[in-house]
């Protein structure tokens, strides 16, 4: 299974900590932000990755993470020119994903779980005709987020950052797509706020039918607020990956 990784944005809601640096650079725990959602595809042996940046932050994001040797893994990158929303950066990324199964992370999400089994479960859903798979966590605050409207165990609507939430679970920033997802990309168009939102890729695999999903175990958080950002500090303090034990390996 391939992965994609997605570093674009602004991080206007991180002003002025972002006027010169990518969100995805500043430190969570003992690591640079992105280098979260690398190693947890690692563990999961996903090591062919595509990570997407904006033009303004590729040659810090190059700089930091090179080829991708030091982390075990071997990047490949995108440049998103402008920001367009979460699944334009992944439309940019169908070459790279050719005809392969894929797992998307976004780059400020934070989590103290393992993904192999996660991985595993969409192996066996791709063999049994594929689709996609979101992934799930219970949250007291599910306004900030993605939220999935559920009829008995299935869902059959994910409604981005509802003002009357209709679950208690947010939408985490992990999904698995069949490489057909691109197809859908091409007939989304831009929501309110201008931007090609994943939620409406993940509502067309719902309206199919062929929208699954898994809950998570452990903790997560999305860094990508000051709050997130706050919360991911506090979550990840302890963290440490054994592939790359941070400060005593640098
Ligand atoms: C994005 C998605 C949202 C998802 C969240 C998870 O929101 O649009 O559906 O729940 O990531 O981190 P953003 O953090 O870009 O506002």
């Amino acid at each position: 299974m391939k992965g994609v990784v997605l570093a674009g944005g602004t991080g206007s809601r991180l002003f002025p900590l972002t006027r010169v640096t990518n969100k995805h650079l500043l430190p969570v725990g003992r690591y640079p932000m992105i280098y979260h959602p690398l190693l947890r595809l690692r563990r999961a042996g996903v090591t062919d990755i595509v990570l997407v940046t904006s033009p303004e932050h590729m040659g810090d994001v190059v700089n930091l993470l090179g080829s991708g040797s030091r982390l075990g893994i071997d990047l490949t990158y995108r440049v998103q020119d402008e920001p367009g929303g979460i699944a334009q950066a992944l439309g940019l990324c169908e070459t790279f994903v050719g005809n392969d199964p894929f797992v998307v992370v976004l780059g400020d999400n934070i989590l103290g779980e393992d993904l192999t089994a996660h991985v595993a479960a969409f192996e066996a859903q791709t063999a049994a005709g594929g689709g996609a798979r979101v992934l799930l966590k219970e949250v007291h605050d599910p306004e900030r987020y993605g939220v999935p409207e559920f009829q008995g165990d299935r869902i059959v609507r994910v409604i981005e950052k509802p003002s009357v939430p209709p679950s208690s679970y947010s939408v985490v920033g992990i999904y698995f797509y069949e490489p057909g997802v691109f197809d859908f990309i091409r007939t989304l168009s831009p929501s309110q706020r201008g931007e090609l939102e994943i939620s409406d890729v993940s509502n067309r695999y719902a309206q199919a039918g062929t929208l699954t999903h898994g809950v998570l175990q452990s903790w997560w958080g999305d860094a990508g607020t000051f709050e997130g950002l706050e919360e991911a500090n506090r979550l990840a303090r302890d963290l440490v990956y054994e592939e790359h034990p941070g400060v005593a390996d640098a």
